[in-house]
């Protein structure tokens, strides 16, 4: 409505016609609204007021994934179960998920419920990470996780909240002879702060682990884009999980994990000079513990040596041993041009943990029945300073559809994503291929079409997502790059393999011609040579037997 108003006032101001009634005119009826008067800065003042991080995303919802009931069960079981992984990856512990769906007995209202194995969390950091957005462990650092902002499980609670005015409910343990605590939470959004409506130390049966509980407004689906989907793909890029899931319609379903082996820890990494803009490296300057501008050069990025540092300072002229506090905003600026043109060595890459060559086929053969896999893990690269990864896999034949488009799965950090295919450099990487030169058929500039499962892993310290609700990854070329490689590196071995069996299959239809044949030459040889029944059978079977022997 408050749209529909705007558009009409605005088209009226910049409207040639005539804005008076001719004469004759009727007047305007007096529902009608006259101009309200100028406002004053004054009047404007009074209604100038922060906006708390909560309210703002109370109103913007879609920006974190909760647009519609059927997009926000996915979005709150995937921030659980996101937090739940990486928590026990930090952990260095196999995770085993417990995810269920319930029905309410409201309609359209439904209980999700989250229990992981993890390390658990401190009791008098709950209510922050649940009951305030923006507050977590990962958004201060370059470490490759599913999570980065702070803002995932929190916002899940709240749209909980929102639409049944329920607290999200959480029990956690840190360790067999820790008190098992257990809270029920939501948050004040004027003050983006907790409110604890229960607190009370529990029994639960379990060594150390979280579990979570929101009751929300949703709609469950089966299919693309649903819970069960985003449960399989995280199966197959996450091999070293187990998952139970229990759906709403009280079906159980098991992901066994396919290996007992934790994926490498990523190391956490300072930033890579390359990646640093003016802004930044001022409040980095302001916050630095170092005492002079050398110390701070090489104590803060990654890949500056003391004499990688000389060489910087000695160009930006500046004193080695100037305090930080009196470094101006353009020499800080001059810093950062000198930066960019000083050759620096890559940043370290053991800050990335792929999930590897021989999981990403163990994943897919475990969820795909193919008759063919095939996968690719790429040396990392860089992008804006920020080190990355791309792999790829593919399953091929078997049971897949031999009509529909490639069945993409995109993959951040090892999170599926579901949305925005369309809008993502994956699916631009991938259509960017020429799949005839693979087998595929395919319209130039789209995905290609055949039985084929295609996934791609980009995995990064900071994956540059196009929005906070993390459902595309933004068009970097150097991404893109790599993502093409990949991509094709797994269709060369799949081009191979379709060609191999569309010779073997010509090989099959001549030798079956043949093989319709031999009993007719026999009887040709017979007539023509005079042969007796024994000579003839043995010709027949010399033939049957080259044959066989040519098949390998
Ligand atoms: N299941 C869990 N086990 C242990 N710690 C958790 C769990 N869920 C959340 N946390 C902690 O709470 C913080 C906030 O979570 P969240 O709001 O999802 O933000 P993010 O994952 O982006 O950091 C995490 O950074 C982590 O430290
Ligand atoms: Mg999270």
């Amino acid at each position: 409505m408050g749209d529909s108003e705007n558009i009409t006032n605005q088209s009226n101001l910049f409207s040639t016609a005539p804005q008076t009634p001719p004469e004759g005119d009727k007047p305007a009826p007096k529902s009608v609204r006259k101009p309200s008067h100028p406002v004053t800065a004054a009047e404007m003042a009074k209604r100038q007021r922060e906006i708390s991080i909560s309210e703002f995303f109370t109103k913007n919802r879609h920006l974190l994934g909760f647009d519609n009931p059927r997009k926000a069960l996915l979005t709150a079981v995937k921030e659980a179960v996101d937090n739940a992984l990486d928590a026990c990856e930090e952990a260095q512990i196999l995770p085993r998920l417990k995810v269920a769906i319930s029905k309410t007995e409201v309609e359209d209202r439904f209980k999700v419920v989250v229990e992981d194995n993890g390390p658990g969390i401190v009791r008098n950091q709950i209510p922050r990470v649940f009951g305030k957005l923006l507050y977590g462990s990962k958004f201060h650092r370059l470490k490759m996780s599913r999570g980065q902002q702070g803002i995932g499980i929190s916002a899940a609670g709240m749209y909980g909240h929102l639409t049944t005015g329920k607290p999200v409910c959480v029990t956690s343990r840190t360790g067999r002879n820790k008190p098992v605590s257990y809270y029920e939470i939501t948050i004040n959004t004027q003050q983006n702060e907790p409110q604890i409506h229960k607190e009370e130390v529990v029994q639960w049966d379990v060594e150390h682990g979280t579990r979570v509980e929101i009751e929300m407004e949703g709609r469950y689906i089966r299919g693309r884009q649903s819970v069960d989907e985003y449960l399989e793909q995280t199966a197959i890029a996450n091999p070293h999980t187990r998952i139970e899931y229990a759906n709403p319609d009280g079906a159980q379903v098991v992901f066994e994990a396919a290996t007992d082996q934790l994926p490498s820890e990523p190391r956490e990494i300072k930033p890579h000079p390359y990646g640093i803009e003016l802004g930044m490296l001022i409040k980095m300057l302001e916050e630095t513990k170092a005492r002079n501008i050398k110390s701070f050069l090489t104590s803060e990025f990654s890949r500056v040596s003391p004499k990688i540092a000389d060489e910087i300072l000695k160009t930006a002229r500046i004193n080695p041993t100037a305090r930080t506090s009196r470094i101006a905003r353009q020499e800080a600026d001059t810093l950062i041009k000198v930066i960019r043109e000083t050759k620096l060595r890559n940043p370290p890459m053991d800050c990335i943990s792929p999930i590897g060559q021989e999981q990403i086929i163990a994943g897919l053969k475990k969820q795909i029945k193919a008759d063919f896999y095939t996968a690719v893990s790429r040396s990392p690269a860089v992008y804006r300073g920020n080190p990355f990864l791309v792999e790829a896999g593919l399953a091929y034949g078997g049971e897949l559809d031999t009509e529909g488009t490639v069945r993409l799965l995109r993959l951040a950090n090892r999170v599926p994503l579901l949305h925005q295919q369309g809008g993502c450099i994956i699916t631009q990487g991938v259509s960017d291929v020429s799949w005839k030169a693979y087998g595929m058929s395919q319209h130039a500039g789209s995905l290609p079409v055949g039985p084929l499962v295609l996934m791609v892993h980009v995995a990064s310290v900071w994956v540059p997502f196009t929005s906070e609700s993390k459902e595309a990854i933004a068009a970097y070329p150097e991404i893109e790059k790599e993502i093409r490689l990949a991509v094709q590196e797994c269709g060369r071995m799949l081009g191979s393999h379709v060609r191999r069996r569309r010779r073997e299959a010509e090989e099959n239809k001549k030798r079956s011609y043949i093989e319709k044949y031999i009993p007719h030459i026999g009887i040709a040889l017979k007539e023509i040579l005079d042969l007796d029944d024994s000579a003839t059978e043995n010709v027949c079977s010399t033939l049957t037997c080259i044959l066989e022997r040519s098949r390998g």
